[in-house]
């Protein structure tokens, strides 16, 4: 047995009907509703513990995916008194989001667009709300501080005057939309500007000859040149992080969605198809994509079938009818997948959304710690609301 399925067979997966992803986002938004009197003045933690978050600080890069559920319960609630409950806690984040951003907690970092796009872009698209714009205009300017010239990239983490930190991570790309959408309300072309030299650097370089991903890419302190390719997260260098593919493929989406470049939409379809490839029996994947059939002891990542399901339905918008129609109907397997098989129906069970997530698995050859292995991760709820949300509603006005 092979340890993944043909493309043919990925092709021939049952599609989540209408009805069952209407079932579905009600279901989610039951389980935002019962999280509120935990969680609206904190935030949940990356992962779960035995399937169940605990309430803590707004002070990791995942803080604003929580924020994120709440706005897209917001957006999809049937009765009043739900969309004023969350109301109530959006805006009460954002406050959070604002006092983090004035007095610099934890932004050390360029994971500005994953705290800030989904909790405070989103409350300003859908309310209004300042302060919401105060704070994203703020972190957009956090993120520009991360800009290194020579080399024409956002270094990922680390103190920007550590010559062993001169890097850009794939994960990146979803922190870019928070640019464009600083130059969009002030003006300033400074944002753009930066956004478009990062994309074209990371999509020169984050793409293997064989349709796979670089999880991180090292440039040269002095010159800026490409130096070399290397993993945090996933299983050892030479593989596909499952994850990072995933950011691939939202990212190629959201870059072409800017840039209008050609040659991202066959960057997208390359990446897109390697994931495609390398999928188990229920088309979940494995966290790490050199796993598949028969390595039942390696856990799934639930969350990146949730990503590359959004980077599917945004890439739809710019595709010819019969391509659109092919990366619909694909994504609609892939939540038929996550419905079926890892949603939380029962908050008995979770107080996630989704099961079978994995944040980080340490191995021999990996520069990580276990953290979240087989649990909820908090962005794994989010972009299978996001993901249900745009199955519900093609024109819904994204965040990113
Ligand atoms: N951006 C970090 C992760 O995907 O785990």
């Amino acid at each position: 047995m092979s340890k993944w399925i043909p493309l043919e067979q990925v092709e021939n997966h049952p599609e989540a009907s209408q009805a069952e992803i209407s079932a579905a986002m009600e279901c989610c938004v039951a389980q935002v509703r019962n999280n509120l009197p935990a969680f609206r003045d904190h935030f949940p933690a990356a992962n779960s513990e035995n399937n169940f978050y605990t309430p803590g600080p707004n002070t990791d890069w995942t803080s604003g995916f929580w924020t994120g559920e709440v706005w897209l319960a917001y957006e999809n609630a049937k009765t009043e008194e739900d969309r004023a409950l969350f109301l109530d806690a959006g805006n009460c984040q954002v406050d959070s989001f604002l006092e983090r951003i004035i007095i610099k907690h934890y932004v050390d970092h360029h994971d500005m667009g994953f705290l800030y796009t989904p909790s405070c872009v989103s409350a300003y698209k859908l309310t209004g709300n300042p302060h919401a714009r105060e704070a994203a205009l703020k972190a957009a300017d956090q993120l520009m501080t991360r800009y290194r010239p020579v080399g024409e990239y956002i270094q990922a983490w680390g103190a920007m005057d550590d010559p062993n930190n001169h890097r850009l991570i794939i994960d990146c790309l979803l922190n870019i939309p928070l640019l464009y959408w600083a130059t969009e309300v002030t003006g300033d072309e400074k944002y753009r500007e930066v956004a478009e030299k990062h994309i074209h650097t990371a999509m020169k370089y984050v793409v293997r000859d064989d349709n796979s991903t670089w999880h991180t890419i090292f440039f040269d302190a002095d010159t800026g040149e490409f130096s070399h390719g290397a993993t945090c997260q996933g299983y050892q260098d030479s593989s596909a992080w499952t994850r990072g593919q995933a950011w691939g493929v939202y990212g190629t989406a959201i870059a072409y969605k800017y840039t209008h470049r050609e040659e991202y939409i066959t960057y997208f379809k390359r990446v897109a198809d390697y994931f495609l490839r390398h999928l188990p029996d229920d088309i979940c994947p494995y966290w790490d994509l050199s796993f598949g059939n028969g390595d039942d002891t390696e856990p799934r990542d639930s969350s990146s079938s949730a990503i590359v399901i959004c980077g599917f339905l945004e890439m739809a918008k710019y595709l010819p009818e019969d391509e659109a129609k092919y990366y619909t109907s694909l994504a609609r397997k892939l939540a038929a997948s996550l419905i079926r098989g890892y949603q939380v129906k029962d908050s008995s069970v979770s107080n996630g959304q989704l099961l079978h997530g994995t944040y980080a698995k340490k191995t021999p050859y990996n520069t990580c710690t276990n953290s979240g292995v087989d649990e909820c991760v908090i962005w794994g709820d989010y972009y299978f609301m996001e993901a249900l949300t745009r199955l519900i509603n093609p024109d819904w006005n994204m965040y990113w």
